[in-house]
């Protein structure tokens, strides 16, 4: 046999294997996608004059998710603190998605944290828009410090940020979606929602504090046709790490090299929209070791606190 008999038998070969293992994998493979690329369009179909509130819109992930549901066809209504901010999305997403036949993104700019307002700007959206179908709490600050140098006023306002300012304004929300019998509450937590890592304790704790409420919250709403999803997040590349709060209250400042190197805020939020299209109820958009360490606290939780209190060490010698 010359060389290229040689080759074509191992092609025929190759081929062989091919139909006798490959086919009854791909072609199933193939079918499930297809349908699911079809689910996906119609779907999106349905999302279309849907009135979405998004906090945290001036930056980061809030940004990124404000033009994947603008460009679903959403009426989006952009919610922090920095007006100016929030006018430079807007306009970005008018010029990107100029084709986009629905209403300009409305500017509303909101500390969440003035619990005591949320009540009035909610019926202002329901006065001009006379519904919210989607609420996304997605603002948030993070922390970067030790618990015993940290002071209780630092916990407080990450808690107040993170977690009381999200509920307040989820309440302030539900009985106009209670009342349209329709709605769908979607808060971004986080991987450190579901185990904690150390020198992020007032982050994780807010976080795990999220996640717990609206676990609750889902099953009290279910019977009411509205949604809950817990969205947990690996590292996404924002600005998350330079606005971070150190024990003392000062701004950390610093971009991490784990957020540097995280996913695109673009990717999370297709990842996000595909997940409330698909109505899934508790989704962790994060690599391989931060998913494997959320079972691992779960089914070997001795070898997680020792991998920690090693990390732990590790910062401290580090630092
Ligand atoms: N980046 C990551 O690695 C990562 C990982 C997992 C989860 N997350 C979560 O993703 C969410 C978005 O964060 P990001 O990564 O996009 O960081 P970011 O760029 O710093 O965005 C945070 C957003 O929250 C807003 N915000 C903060 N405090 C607020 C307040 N009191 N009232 C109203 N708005 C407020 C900020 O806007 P103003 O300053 O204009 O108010 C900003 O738009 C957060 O909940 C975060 O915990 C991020």
């Amino acid at each position: 046999m010359d060389m290229k008999q040689e080759f074509l038998k191992g092609w025929r070969i190759i081929w062989w294997l091919f139909k006798l293992f490959g086919f009854p994998i791909t072609i199933p493979w193939l079918m499930y996608h297809f349908y699911d690329l079809i689910q996906f369009k119609r779907r999106s179909a349905a999302l279309r004059g849907k009135v979405v509130m998004i906090t945290g819109a001036s930056s980061g992930l809030g940004e990124a998710l404000a033009h994947v549901f603008y460009n679903s066809g959403c009426k989006v209504i952009l919610v922090s603190r920095r007006k100016e901010e929030l006018e430079r999305v807007k306009n970005s997403i008018i010029n990107t998605h100029h084709t986009i036949p629905t209403h300009p993104p409305m500017v509303l700019p909101l500390d969440i944290t003035d619990i005591n307002a949320l009540r009035t700007e909610v019926d202002l959206i329901i006065e001009i828009y006379g519904q919210i179908d989607i609420l996304i709490n997605n603002a948030g600050i993070s922390y970067r410090g030790e618990v015993v140098s940290t002071s209780v006023d630092v916990d407080i306002k990450v808690m107040l940020t993170n977690y009381f300012a999200q509920i307040a304004l989820t309440k302030a929300v539900l009985p106009f979606m209670i009342k349209q019998q329709y709605g769908h509450i979607v808060c971004i937590s986080s991987v450190q929602g579901k185990c904690a890592i150390p020198h992020r304790s007032a982050y994780a704790a807010s976080k795990h504090a999220l996640q717990a409420w609206c676990d609750s919250c889902r099953a009290e709403l279910a019977d009411k046709n509205i949604k809950v999803s817990v969205i947990s997040p690996g590292y996404i590349r924002t600005d998350l790490s330079l606005n971070a709060l150190t024990g003392n209250g000062q701004i950390y400042g610093v971009m991490d090299k784990t957020t540097e190197a995280g996913y695109s805020p673009e990717y999370v939020a297709h990842c996000i929209l595909r997940a409330i299209l698909n109505n899934e109820k508790d989704v962790v958009i994060a690599t391989f070791i931060p998913k494997f360490a959320v079972y691992l606290r779960t089914l070997c939780p001795s070898l997680y606190f020792w991998i920690m209190h090693r990390r732990a060490r590790k910062a401290v010698k580090e630092s």
